[in-house]
């Protein structure tokens, strides 16, 4: 739950705001995005990572777990730079004010126009994930006075401890270049006048609670660091291990730590510079859903039951695919009905039109009737962001809680909005 989460009179309430009267006036189902959460995980990250590494650090907000042009506002304001993955995520970075110079597009199937824009827009750095895109993105860059910064993806063939779908990292996987193939990719980059390289790239996977794995990566960046200074005599001026710290979505998983995180890859990247005898690069990490899954609150209406085991929600699959997807599990509360005892567990299915659509398989509680609301928490990481029309369900609002004041960010989707791409015959 986030940080300003309480119950008054038996009503949940987040951001200082009651989460029924939310759910009056702009409908259900609805997502909250808590202010001060949100702000609060962003200072934790660059606080923490300025007092635990000391050369330079810098945190990327990783947009894919949520983007919308209020929230990279946020993101700007709190110094942060924004990680994005295509050209409508770009222009939502620009159209924040989020400074160029911290954006870094990401992808392993970037479009030439993708590339020409980050180009054109002269983001910070592009992180190059395959020796095709190295020879378009050179063809694009051929004439440019100043050179693109890029950073080259490698796959440091590490098998990350978590879902199958998430882990990014292993030698086979579909992101970065393998190691066979890096001199040939800094050789590359290195030729090209339209280039500069800046430095290595790794991330082996997301919801990561175990950070030995995190450490081998970072310990891989700078080993590779280190050989190509003796191949090349040029120096990366940049490491990245990525994202990944993973969040609590039940009572039995630990919170997540951003101090200890930044604490644990700082001394492996200090550890690794001192072994290799590297100067200190600089650090960028990327955390998406460690800074925005705990400050999301989702809210369901209850449409209906059926029998003691199943309770429909007037959501699901379309705006949190994660259960059906992933297996997921998320705690929940009954948001009017908060702090009453819980009965035998139900079974809490959403709306699609698929027997895998179940947003809670088993969860306990108050014995719920149709106009109740159900609150599912840390629901603000690849929920939205993964969003569909499945059905042609018009897609949740959402809402930025903080101080007693409810803004609405992003408005609910119309049918119109829905059918408007649509042509009659
Ligand atoms: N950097 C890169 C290159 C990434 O691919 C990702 C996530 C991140 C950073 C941010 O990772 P995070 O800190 O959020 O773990 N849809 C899945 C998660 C997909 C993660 C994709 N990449 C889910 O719902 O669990």
């Amino acid at each position: 739950w986030p940080a300003t989460a309480a119950v008054t009179g038996g009503r949940l309430v987040v951001g200082g705001c009651d989460t029924v009267a939310l759910a009056e006036q702009f409908g259900t189902p609805l997502y909250l995005l808590d202010e001060a959460t949100l702000r609060e995980a962003m200072r934790a990250y660059r606080q923490s990572f300025a007092a635990a590494y000391p050369g330079p650090a810098r945190v990327h907000y990783a947009g894919k777990a949520l983007l919308n042009t209020a929230l990279a506002q946020i993101v700007a304001q709190e110094g942060l730079g924004l990680d994005v993955v295509s050209a409508t995520e770009l222009l939502v970075a620009r159209r924040a004010g989020v400074p160029m110079a911290h954006v870094h597009l990401h992808g392993n199937a970037k479009s030439d126009a993708e590339l020409e824009r980050a180009v054109a827009w002269r983001v910070g750095a592009i992180v190059v994930d395959n020796l095709d895109e190295l020879a378009r993105l050179r063809a694009i860059t051929a004439q440019l006075a100043e050179p693109q910064g890029v950073l080259l993806r490698i796959a440091p063939a590490i098998e990350a401890d978590t879902h199958a779908h998430i882990a990014t990292g292993g030698e086979a996987a579909k992101f970065g270049l393998p190691l066979a193939a890096l001199d040939e990719a800094v050789a590359q980059t290195l030729a090209a006048p339209g280039l500069r390289w800046l430095g290595l790239h790794a991330h082996i996977g997301s919801q990561l609670f175990a950070l030995d794995q995190v450490v081998a990566a970072v310990d891989v960046l700078a080993a590779q660091a280190a050989r190509l200074r003796e191949r090349f005599g040029v120096m990366p001026v940049e490491l990245s291990p990525g994202g990944g710290l993973g969040v609590p979505y039940t009572a039995e998983q630990p919170p997540a730590d951003i101090a200890r995180y930044a604490q644990v890859v700082s001394a492996a990247l200090q550890a690794a510079c001192a072994r290799y005898d590297l100067p200190l690069p600089r650090l960028t990490v990327e955390p998406g859903r460690s800074i925005v899954a705990r400050a999301g609150v989702a809210l369901y209406r209850v449409v209906g039951r059926k029998g003691r085991r199943w309770l429909h929600i007037d959501g699901g699959m379309g705006d949190n695919i994660r259960p059906a997807l992933y297996g997921a599990r998320y705690s929940a509360v009954l948001a009017n009905r908060a702090g009453e005892p819980a009965s035998e567990p139900v079974a809490v299915g959403g709306r699609y039109c698929e027997s895998g659509d179940v947003l809670l398989p088993e969860i306990a509680l108050p014995p719920a009737q149709p106009g109740d609301l159900v609150a599912v928490a840390t629901a603000g990481a690849y929920t939205l962001s993964m969003a569909s029309n499945y059905n042609l369900v018009p897609r949740p609002a959402v809402v930025l809680v903080g101080d007693g004041q409810a803004r609405l960010i992003q408005r609910r989707e119309t049918e119109d909005d829905v059918l408007a791409r649509d042509v009659m015959l």
